[in-house]
């Protein structure tokens, strides 16, 4: 596909990293990166915005810094930010693990951060050009398919993400038609945000980040612009709210 110009927000995700490495292949596609981190090898042509945090004003800042790479609409917008352990945070296996900052730090980076980023680009996002907006989501989030219990803060965050998507969408089918709003669950899949859990993935079930970024590529290329919100897996399936 030709002509695309890609916003990866998160780009120290190993997803992220290998999101990248997909398009440059692909060539013919301009790519913008926004992380905390560094930029630790330049790629040519790729422009990274390095940012000290995701708070409202710094958001907003770097929104001016990719407005001014030039003024063609983007095609596709990956938003791989998430939180399920850190040093402070532990995802809980019972309720007496829940403490009110842990939960806090997991809804700002799963919830808050994804929403504010769609917030602010909705006005540069709306044209008449296409443009599939994709943020990571989990199967965990489903609340539905919770049969395991477990992880409060991190079911609970990505649950209320896909809630705050599905609104989006509506209000997106009235006055921002051409974008549409994916909440993606990638599979399991080696990075450091899984590292500790992979004990018991079977191998043929724990993905590479390569696998998952042609995945998301091919998954959102085939949804069409319909107005909805989908909530859909690696493999393009449909998964219940
Ligand atoms: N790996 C899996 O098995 C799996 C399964 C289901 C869903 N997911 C979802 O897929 C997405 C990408 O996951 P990954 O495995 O590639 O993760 P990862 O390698 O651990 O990357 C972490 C991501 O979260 C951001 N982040 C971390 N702490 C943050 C904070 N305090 N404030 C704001 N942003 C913060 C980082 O942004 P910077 O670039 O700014 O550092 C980076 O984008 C996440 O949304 C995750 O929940 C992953």
């Amino acid at each position: 596909m030709t002509n695309q110009k890609v916003l990866i927000i998160g780009a120290s995700s190993t997803i992220a990293k290998a999101l990248v490495q997909a398009y440059k292949i692909m060539g013919n596609v301009k790519v913008v990166l926004v992380s905390r981190e560094p930029e630790v090898i330049p790629i040519r042509d790729v422009v990274y915005i390095q940012i000290n945090d995701y708070l409202e004003n710094t958001i907003v800042a770097a929104i001016e810094k990719i407005k001014i790479v030039d003024n063609t609409p983007f095609t596709r917008v990956f938003i791989c930010n998430g939180l399920l352990h850190s040093d402070s945070v532990k995802p809980e296996k019972r309720i007496e693990d829940i403490s009110a900052i842990g939960f806090q730090n997991t809804i700002w980076v799963n919830t808050v951060v994804p929403m504010i980023w769609i917030q602010k680009l909705t006005p540069i996002l709306t044209s008449k050009i296409e443009c599939k907006l994709v943020v990571f989501s989990a199967r965990v989030g489903s609340i539905k398919d919770n049969k395991l219990g477990g992880w409060y803060s991190y079911r609970a965050s990505k649950a209320a993400l896909n809630m705050l998507l599905k609104t989006t969408a509506i209000e997106f089918a009235r006055r921002a038609k051409n974008i549409k709003i994916i909440a993606f669950h990638p599979g399991t899949t080696d990075t450091k945000l899984s590292k500790p859990f992979q004990k018991n993935v079977p191998k043929n079930k724990l993905f590479t980040p390569e696998f998952v970024a042609q995945s998301v590529i091919s998954v959102t290329n085939n949804m069409p612009i319909d107005g909805t919100a989908s909530y859909i897996d690696w493999q393009g399936e449909s998964i219940e709210w």
